[in-house]
C-alpha cells in the first residue's frame, strides 16, 4: 500500500493521471530552467564546485527542494560530469579547463513531483570528436524519445537507441539506466538504452520516466571510483549523456523537461 494516486501494471509501473502530467510538468521545466540558466557559468577556470552551488541557490530561489541533495547520502544539487567521467561526477574543487565537455544533471521537486534532466555543456572551444559524440548522444536520445507510443515496448526504445550510436561506432554504456519517476525519484522499469524491438514492458498512456543515454567514444565498460560515486569509462575515453522526463500519452509522449530557452547543446543558442 502507499498513498500515491494510480494503478500499478504488472510489471510494477505506476499509471497517472492528468494532475500527473500537471505536476511533472511544473518539476521538469524547472529542471530545465535550471539548466538553461547555469550556461554562463561553465568556462575555463571555473570549478565544477562553483557550479553546484550556483545550482543549489537556484534551486531554494524557486521554493523547490534538490532531490539529490541527501539521496543515499549524496550531498549535492547536481551531478557534474567532466570528460570520461560518465556520471555521478561529484562537484568539488576540479577546476574546468579550455576544451573540456561535462554533464550537468540535475533533480527538484516541486510539490511533490520530481523533475531529473541532464545535458552537455563545454569550456571554452569545443573539440571536433567530443562535438560529434555530443550531437549522437542527444540525437540517439530522441531516437528514443520517437520510439514512445502506447503498444510500443522498452525494448523498441533501447534498441533505437543502441541502433542508431553503433552506427557511428560509437558505444552505450549498459551499467546506468534511465527509470520511472514520478512522485519517487527511481521507480520501475529500468529503462535500458539498448535492447531489442518487442522486448520489455509494454507502453501505456500516463507512464512517466527518463531516458538518459549515456554514450562512449571508445569500449562502453565503465568503473566506479573509491568515493562510490564517481563512474568513469574504463579505457579513459570521452563519454556524453542527454536526459529528459516523459509522459506516455495516447498518441507518443510529451516531454517534461525541455529547454525553456531552445538550449540543448553547447554550441546552439
Ligand atoms: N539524476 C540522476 C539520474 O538521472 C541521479 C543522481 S543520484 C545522485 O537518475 F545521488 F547521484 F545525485
Ligand atoms: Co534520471
Ligand atoms: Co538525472
Amino acid at each position: 500500500m502507499d498513498d500515491f494516486k494510480g494503478r500499478l501494471t504488472k510489471d510494477g509501473i505506476r499509471i497517472h493521471d492528468t494532475d500527473g502530467f500537471a505536476g511533472m510538468h511544473r518539476a521538469g521545466a524547472l529542471a530545465a530552467r535550471i539548466l538553461d540558466d547555469v550556461a554562463p557559468l561553465v568556462f575555463p577556470g571555473q570549478t565544477t564546485g562553483v557550479i553546484d552551488a550556483a545550482i543549489e541557490h537556484m534551486v531554494e530561489e524557486a521554493g523547490a527542494t534538490s532531490a539529490t541533495i541527501g539521496y543515499r547520502g549524496y550531498q549535492h544539487a547536481s551531478c557534474i560530469s567532466v570528460n570520461h567521467v560518465v556520471c555521478h561526477g561529484i562537484p568539488g574543487p576540479k577546476v574546468l579547463k579550455d576544451g573540456d565537455i561535462l554533464n550537468i544533471d540535475v533533480t527538484v521537486i516541486v510539490d511533490g513531483w520530481f523533475g531529473d534532466t541532464s545535458r552537455m555543456y563545454v569550456a571554452g572551444k569545443l573539440g571536433r570528436k567530443a562535438e560529434r559524440l555530443i550531437e549522437v548522444t542527444h540525437e540517439a536520445l530522441f531516437k528514443g524519445i520517437e520510439a514512445v507510443r502506447p503498444g510500443n515496448t522498452f525494448g523498441d526504445i533501447g534498441h533505437a537507441i543502441q541502433t542508431h550510436v553503433e552506427a557511428q561506432r560509437m558505444s552505450v554504456v549498459r551499467d546506468f539506466c534511465g527509470h520511472g519517476l514520478g512522485q519517487v525519484f527511481h521507480a520501475p522499469p529500468n529503462v535500458l538504452h539498448y535492447g531489442r524491438p518487442g522486448t520489455g514492458p509494454v507502453l501505456e498512456e500516463g507512464m512517466f520516466f527518463t531516458i538518459e543515454p549515456m554514450v562512449n567514444l571508445g569500449r562502453p565498460e565503465t568503473k566506479v571510483l573509491a568515493d562510490d560515486w564517481t563512474a568513469v569509462t574504463r579505457d579513459k575515453s570521452l563519454s556524453a549523456q542527454f536526459e529528459h522526463s516523459i509522459g506516455v500519452t495516447a498518441t507518443g509522449c510529451e516531454i517534461f523537461t525541455l529547454s525553456p530557452a531552445g538550449r540543448f547543446h553547447p554550441t546552439w543558442g
